[in-house]
């Protein structure tokens, strides 16, 4: 069994039945609903990073130096990182996978802007991603980062058990257009993300689950809470 933590906006830890310790997403330090600091994850194997944004990477360069973790990105993102000190990381580029220990990682398409923070001359240019995770044990995970709603992830569909959709609204996609992700998608389960950090993308995720209806099951999580799967 998987072990999915949520850390609130799009920060989840996920422990493989394996043993492999995967966050996606660090934002804690500076996370206002994060139920934990950067400082208490211990154990770290691997870092997926959908953008260059503060909100989806500010943690992930001291964690990766701290813990030896890999980060797992763009080429470019992956780039910035080994430029800044990170010593282990692994570039990759939209469409294509590559097997890890833990499973097979591909990166999908995600249509969002992609400046990286803490890139000051600008010399990193780069394209956000959402990750497909198929791992050893079978499970498929789809942490769809920042991404609008948008025509390709039809491709996705038959592919996805659990599903980690933003429905925040205004930087990413409205519970509306989540619901219609899932339509697109047809994962077994859906995890929303990405809402209620700041007021700014307040939503009601049983809002969500209505929209979504039977189309799949809606898992609700607290920060700090977890989803086995
Ligand atoms: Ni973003
Ligand atoms: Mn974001």
């Amino acid at each position: 069994m998987a072990k999915l933590t949520w850390h609130g906006h799009s920060c989840f830890t996920l422990e493989t039945d394996d043993g492999a310790r995967i966050l996606f997403d660090p934002f804690l330090d500076e996370n206002p609903v994060a139920d934990i600091r950067a400082r208490e994850i211990e154990r770290l194997d691997w870092i997926l990073v959908s953008h260059g944004h503060f909100d989806h990477f500010a943690d992930c360069i001291p964690l990766a130096k701290r813990t030896g973790a890999t980060v797992v990105s763009t080429f470019e993102l992956v780039s910035f990182c080994q430029a800044k000190g990170v010593e282990k990381g692994h570039g990759m580029n939209i469409g294509g996978g590559h097997q890890f220990p833990f499973g097979r990682v591909k990166l999908t398409p995600a249509v969002h802007t992609g400046s990286i923070a803490g890139d000051d001359e600008g010399a990193f240019t780069t394209d956000p991603c959402g990750f497909l995770l198929t791992l050893n044990s079978g499970q498929r995970l789809y942490h769809c980062g920042d991404s609008a709603l948008i025509m390709d992830m039809q491709l996705l569909q038959g592919q996805v058990d659990v599903a980690l959709l933003p429905i925040g609204d205004n930087f990413t996609m409205d519970p509306q257009d989540a619901a219609l992700a899932v339509g697109y998608i047809k994962p077994r389960v859906v995890i929303p993300m990405h809402y209620n950090t700041w007021e700014l993308i307040a939503q009601d995720p049983a809002e969500f689950r209505r929209l979504v209806g039977d189309r799949a099951h809606v898992e609700v999580l607290e920060p700090g809470g977890s989803y086995v799967f």
